[in-house]
């Protein structure tokens, strides 16, 4: 195939609602009209990395259903290498998302043909860099990351939503990815050292921190690096379109903190505008 990425993860329906606020315990609260959007964090993370330019498969799977074929519609129109992508006898994953007015979501995940994800699977071609998150099996990502290891392939592993890795996967990454809670949950509490995130065996580490940028850990030591001030519109998805430019950098050649200086941007545009994949930017937005 000839790739940059290949990107193991989920691919998800969003069904997206604008609410006033969440619904509590018991609760009834009406909303906008259902908007139905390309998702999932592995089909996100492989159309970002795709519309910067890169060559990007993404191993998943989808079900034999309408939501499966809006997914690979989506993968195809940003130039994503749908060869790998199953289809499962389960439906389509589906993402309940709800948006406040402040941008900020609230999602549950009905994981479906994501699940049916398994080791057998993992067929990696050749590529320079694998990406995955964790929305399909844990026992799938690992696998893939062992493999991608022995070809010489950089695994990049963004733990989301939260799973426990083993020592031998996390000791493989360059780098691990998390948002400030994940990396807070890793490291045993919010006000600890990011650099203790290396202790866990990663060869470096990228925490992702929203409007303040991100910061970039490696054996060279801490960097921050600075986003972008914008109007957060929908905050939907931009961890992912974060990984998918990071990922595409780092599969060119570049640095860690260069790659995060192109990912920052690329998240900040992501939040400006509604939905996730339909929201990433294009090469020529970037430069321009
Ligand atoms: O990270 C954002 C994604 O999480 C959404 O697209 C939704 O599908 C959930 O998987
Ligand atoms: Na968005």
């Amino acid at each position: 195939l000839g790739l940059d990425l290949i990107v193991v993860g989920s691919a998800n329906a969003d069904l997206v609602v604008a609410v006033q606020r969440r619904p509590g315990p018991g609760e009834t609260v009406l909303g906008s009209d259902t908007s139905v959007l390309p998702g999932g964090k592995g089909a996100n993370t492989a159309v970002a990395a795709a519309k910067l330019g890169a060559r990007v498969a993404l191993l998943g799977a989808v079900g034999e259903d309408a939501n499966g074929e809006l997914l690979l519609d989506s993968l195809r129109a940003a130039g994503v290498d749908t060869s790998l992508v199953r289809r499962s006898q389960r439906p389509t994953g589906v993402a309940y998302i709800f948006v406040t007015p402040d941008g900020e979501n609230s999602i549950l995940v009905s994981p479906g043909a994501n699940s049916a994800l398994t080791e057998d699977d993992v067929d990696l071609a050749d590529a320079r860099v694998l990406v995955a998150s964790l929305e399909v099996p844990v026992s799938t990502v690992e696998h893939a990351v062992s493999v991608a290891a022995e070809r010489g392939i950089r695994p990049v592993v963004n733990i989301s939503p939260m799973a426990e890795l083993s020592a031998g996967t996390l000791a493989a990454l360059d780098p691990v990815v998390v948002n400030e809670h994940e990396a807070a949950q890793l490291l045993g509490g919010a006000d600890v050292d990011p650099r203790g995130l290396l202790d866990l065996g990663p060869r470096s580490a990228v925490v992702t921190l929203g409007a303040r940028g991100a910061l970039v850990i490696d054996a060279n030591g801490t960097q921050r690096v600075e986003s972008p001030q914008v109007e957060a519109v929908d905050t939907t998805g931009a961890g992912d379109a974060f990984t998918g430019a990071l990922a595409a950098r780092l599969a060119e050649g570049s640095d860690l903190v260069t790659a995060a200086q192109l990912a920052v941007k690329v998240a900040a545009i992501s939040v400006t505008r509604k939905g996730a994949q339909p929201s990433y930017p294009t090469a020529g937005e970037i430069a321009g």
